[in-house]
C-alpha cells in the first residue's frame, strides 16, 4: 500500500523522535525503555491523575510531546486536536480494528471462561475496516435520521418526568442512581426494540463489558468479569432469537433483522449477535456518563447553571460545551497499517494508538481558554467526543436529545439544585469511558417552582436534533460608549449585559455582531487582558452593505446587540524570529493587538501603517505611544506610500508577515512574497476580491452528504452553500465571500477548489474542510461530513 507521508505537522511540535529512537518495528512484546522522555515513561492511564482528569494529566504532552510512546501501555499516545482529528479521518492508514481489543491482555483462565459461554464477539460498526464497514453503516442508518429520532422525544421526556416525580419532594438524590443511568438504559432498550425487564442485570453486564475491554482487572477479577461478559453474550443471543420470530416491531434491532433479510451478505448472523451486545452498551452507557459529567460540571459552575435556568434556549449549546469539556469518551484506539507520520513523529506499521479525544477537546490550538466552561462557545460543537469521520458515533443525536431533555427538565423543575458539598467523585478505572459513579445533589423542596406554579413542569420546547446551528449561539452585549476615533471611524466599546466577564480572546480575533438583521464581522482591537469589555472600530463605508452606516447613524450608547465569537482565523504564531505587521486603513484593528502581543513577548517586530492621511488613521496616537520606534507611518497625502517590493525583497526563513487592509495592498503583498517560504504571509481581509460565479467557466458537480447518504447537485451557477440550502440542509453563513469562516464544512472525500481567504496554504493542501459559500469541487464529486 502506498502511504502518503509527506504532510508535515502544523502543530509546531518540539519532538521529532522517530522509531529509531524509540525502537520497535512491530508492536513490541517488551516495551522499549529508551528514547522516551521521563514524562512519557511515567504516563499511566490507570493512575490517579489520568483517571481524575484525563485532559489535565496530558497538558504537558499537548505542550511538549504531542505524540509519545507509553511503555506502560505499549501504545503511542496522541493528544493534540489536529492529530486526533486527522487520525479519525483516515480509517485506512489508521485502522479501527483494535478499538474493542482488551487493553489488558486476557488471562488463560478468563479466556477459558469466555469459551465456555461460546463468547464470539465479532467486529461491529466501531472496529471494522473498509470495505465491510460502510455498506453496513449505511444499511443500518435509517433509525438514526432526524425524522426517526424525533419520534423518540416524547418517550425520553415522559421517562425523565416520571423519574423526577419520584424524588422531587425528597430534597436529596443521587442523580446517577435515580435518573441518569436508568433513563438512558430504558431509552436504549426502547430504541433497540428489546424488552426492558432485565434492567439491573444489564447494568451489571455493562460494567463488566467496560472493565473487560478498557479496564485493568486483576487476574482474579478477570475470571469474574469474563463470566459476566459471557452471560451478557448469551443474553444478547437469546433476545435476538426472540426478536427474529417477529421482527416487524419498532426499534433498531428489528430493523437490522429486516435489513439482514434484504442484504444477507452485508449483515451476517454473527454480525447481528455482536451488534446486539455492543448496541446495548454503546446506546446507554456513554449517554449516562455524559449526563452525569454535565450535571457535575454545570453545578460546579453556577454562573452557567443560572444562565440555562433563565434561558433554556442556551441548552443545546450547553450540551455541546459539556461534551467538549467533560465528555464521556476520554480516549479511543487505532492501529497503523503502514509506517506513517503523526504530527512530527514517525510511527511504525502496526503501532497501537491511544487517541485521547478528551485531551484534543482541551487543546488551546483549537479551543480558546479550553479549561473554561463557556456555554456560548461558538466552536464547542467541534469537540471530538463522538469521534469524527466515517466511524463517528451513530447514536450521537440520540445522546444529544437525552442530554437536552435532562437539562431542560431539571433546570425547570429544580433550578435551586446544588451539589452535596465535599463529596468525592469516583470513576470506574479504565482508559476510555468516563463518568462519576454517583452525583449527590440536594435542594429545599419548599422552593420547588411547581409548588407555586403547578404548570411549570409541563412547559417544554422541542429539542434540537443534531448540533445547534452556529447562528443561534449568541451573547447579549450592551454598547458602553461610542467615540469618533478618526475621520469616518467610530470606536465602540461593548460590555456584557449581565456584567459577567466576556470570553478571552487572542490577537487577530474577530466577533460577529448582529446589526438590525445584518451580521457583520469586526476585529477586536482593545486589550485582551481586559475581560470586562471589547473594543471594535468601524469605518463608514459609503456604498457598503449597510452595516457600517447603521453603526455610525443609528447605534446608541445603551443599545443591546447580539454577538457571536470571538473567533480567530488570523492567529499570531508564536516563536517567529521577526514579525512584519502591515496595516492599511481600518486594517490596523487586528494588527495592533498582534503588535501589542509581540511587544509583551519581547519579540522582534516592525509595523507599517498605511493611510490616506494622519487624520484618517485610527489608533495612531496609541501606536506612536506604545510602538514608536517600531512603527513606520505611510501617509499617501504626504507621498509616503509603502513600497512593498522593496520592503519584502529578500525572503527570510524566520520572518512572519501579518497584513490586513484593502484588496489592492494585499494583492501587492502576495506578489511580493511569491518567493517567500510557504505561509510566511498571513492576511485578514475585509473585502472579497472575487465577483459572481461565471457559469461559462464553472462546472456542475455532486455533493454527497456522508451521514445521510443524500446527494445534492451543485449547478455551475450555484455555490455549494446555496445548493445545500435549496435541499433544506441548514448551513450557517455570514460574509458569503470567503472571508469569515462561518460556512466551513468538513470534507471527507474529493478534491476541493479552494477560493476562500480563510484557510492557509497548508490547510488547503490537507483538503479536509472547505468554505461552502465560495469553494467548489475540482472533479465531479465531493463528500462532506454532514
Ligand atoms: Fe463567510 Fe463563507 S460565509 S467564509
Amino acid at each position: 500500500m502506498q502511504i502518503d507521508e509527506s504532510s508535515p505537522s502544523e502543530n509546531g511540535g518540539t519532538d521529532s523522535r522517530t522509531a529509531t529512537q524509540c525502537p520497535f518495528a512491530q508492536p513490541p512484546p517488551v516495551p522499549p525503555d529508551d528514547g522516551c522522555s521521563a514524562q512519557a515513561r511515567s504516563f499511566d492511564p490507570f493512575g490517579e491523575d489520568y483517571q481524575q482528569d484525563p485532559p489535565g494529566s496530558l497538558r504537558w504532552s499537548r505542550a511538549e510531546e504531542p505524540v509519545f510512546y507509553s511503555p506502560v501501555l505499549g501504545y503511542w499516545v496522541v493528544t493534540r486536536y489536529a492529530d486526533v482529528k486527522a487520525i479519525f479521518q483516515d480509517n485506512i492508514r489508521f485502522s479501527p480494528s483494535i478499538a474493542l481489543e482488551k487493553i489488558t491482555p486476557v488471562s488463560a483462565e478468563a479466556t477459558e471462561v469466555l469459551r465456555r459461554h461460546d463468547y464470539a464477539m465479532a467486529r461491529t460498526l466501531v472496529n471494522e475496516d473498509e470495505p465491510a464497514h460502510m455498506p453496513r453503516r449505511r444499511a443500518l442508518m435509517e433509525p438514526f435520521t432526524a425524522a426517526a429520532l424525533a419520534q423518540q422525544e416524547p418517550v425520553v421526556r415522559r421517562l425523565v418526568r416520571e423519574r423526577v416525580d419520584r424524588f422531587i419532594d425528597t430534597g436529596e438524590a443521587d442523580l446517577v442512581d435515580e435518573l441518569l443511568y436508568e433513563v438512558p438504559l430504558t431509552v436504549a432498550l426502547h430504541f433497540l426494540g428489546v424488552p426492558e425487564e432485565d434492567m439491573d442485570k444489564l447494568r451489571e453486564y455493562s460494567v463488566a463489558h467496560t472493565v473487560n475491554t478498557w479496564g485493568r482487572p486483576t487476574p482474579e477479577q478477570q475470571v469474574a468479569v469474563a463470566d459476566t461478559v459471557g452471560k451478557f453474550w448469551q443474553y444478547a443471543g437469546e433476545v435476538l432469537e426472540k426478536l427474529r420470530k417477529d421482527p416487524s416491531g419498532p426499534g433498531w434491532m428489528p430493523y437490522a433483522i429486516r435489513m439482514q433479510r434484504r442484504l444477507p451478505e452485508v449483515i451476517t448472523d454473527s454480525y447481528l449477535h455482536s451488534i446486539m451486545m455492543a448496541g446495548i452498551v454503546a446506546a446507554h452507557e456513554t449517554t449516562a456518563h455524559a449526563a452525569a459529567n454535565a450535571f457535575r460540571l454545570l453545578l460546579e459552575n453556577r454562573g452557567a447553571w443560572r444562565e440555562i435556568c433563565a434561558d433554556p434556549a442556551l441548552i443545546p449549546n450547553t450540551v455541546e460545551e459539556c461534551l467538549r469539556h467533560s465528555g464521556s469518551v476520554a480516549a479511543w484506539r487505532r492501529i497503523t497499517t503502514a509506517r506513517t507520520r503523526i504530527g512530527d513523529v514517525t510511527v511504525p506499521e502496526g503501532a497501537k494508538l491511544l487517541i485521547v479525544n478528551s485531551s484534543a477537546n482541551h487543546d488551546e490550538r483549537h479551543f480558546h481558554d479550553p479549561d473554561e466552561v463557556d456555554i456560548r462557545r461558538e466552536n464547542a460543537r467541534d469537540h471530538l467526543t463522538f469521534g469524527y469521520g466515517s466511524h463517528q458515533c451513530m447514536g450521537k443525536n440520540l445522546a444529544r436529545m437525552e442530554l437536552q431533555i435532562f437539562l431542560e427538565e431539571i433546570t425547570t423543575r429544580l433550578p435551586h439544585l446544588e451539589l452535596v458539598p465535599d463529596q468525592r467523585f469516583h470513576y470506574l478505572p479504565n482508559t476510555s469511558f468516563r463518568g462519576p459513579e454517583h452525583v449527590r445533589v440536594r435542594w429545599d423542596p419548599r422552593d420547588n417552582p411547581e409548588r407555586a406554579n403547578p404548570g411549570t413542569a409541563r412547559n417544554s420546547r422541542p429539542v434540537t436534533i443534531g448540533e445547534p446551528p452556529r447562528r443561534t449561539i449568541t451573547r447579549p452585549v450592551k454598547v458602553e460608549s461610542i467615540e469618533q476615533a478618526a475621520a469616518g471611524i467610530a470606536r465602540i466599546t461593548l460590555v456584557d449585559t449581565r456584567a459577567e466577564p466576556l470570553p478571552s480572546w487572542s490577537p487577530g480575533a474577530h466577533v460577529d455582531i448582529e446589526l438590525n438583521g445584518m451580521s457583520r464581522q469586526y476585529s477586536l482591537c482593545g486589550d485582551p487582558a481586559d475581560r470586562t469589555r471589547y473594543q471594535i472600530a468601524v469605518f463608514r463605508e459609503p456604498g457598503g452593505r449597510g452595516g457600517s452606516e447603521y453603526v455610525h447613524d443609528r447605534l446608541r450608547v445603551g443599545d443591546q446587540l447580539n454577538l457571536r465569537g470571538p473567533r480567530n482565523n488570523f492567529k499570531l504564531e508564536p516563536d517567529a524570529g521577526h514579525y512584519v505587521f502591515i496595516a492599511g486603513g481600518i486594517g490596523i484593528t487586528p494588527i495592533i493587538a498582534m503588535a501589542d502581543a509581540a511587544l509583551r513577548a519581547g519579540s522582534d517586530y516592525e509595523i507599517h501603517y498605511c493611510g490616506r492621511s494622519a487624520g484618517a488613521m485610527v489608533l495612531l496616537a496609541r501606536l506612536i505611544r506604545d510602538h514608536g520606534n517600531r512603527l513606520t507611518v505611510h501617509c499617501s497625502d504626504q507621498g509616503g506610500r509603502l513600497n512593498v517590493d522593496e520592503l519584502l525583497a529578500d525572503p527570510r526563513e524566520d520572518t512572519q508577515i501579518y497584513a490586513c487592509g484593502p484588496q489592492r495592498l494585499l494583492a501587492a503583498l502576495e506578489t511580493a512574497t511569491a518567493r517567500w517560504p510557504q505561509n510566511a504571509l498571513r492576511v485578514e481581509r475585509f473585502e472579497a476580491d472575487r465577483g459572481a460565479l461565471d457559469p461559462a467557466h464553472e462546472h456542475a458537480f455532486d455533493v454527497e452528504l456522508a451521514e445521510s447518504g443524500r446527494t445534492v447537485r451543485v449547478a455551475a451557477d450555484r455555490s455549494v452553500l446555496a445548493a445545500l440550502r435549496e435541499a433544506d440542509v441548514d448551513v450557517p453563513s455570514d460574509c458569503e465571500q470567503g472571508l469569515c469562516g462561518t460556512c466551513e464544512l468538513p470534507v471527507r472525500d474529493g478534491e476541493v477548489d479552494h477560493r476562500d481567504h480563510v484557510l492557509t496554504r497548508t490547510e488547503r493542501r490537507r483538503n479536509d474542510k472547505m468554505m461552502t459559500c465560495c469553494s467548489r469541487a475540482r472533479g465531479a464529486k465531493l463528500t462532506l461530513e454532514l
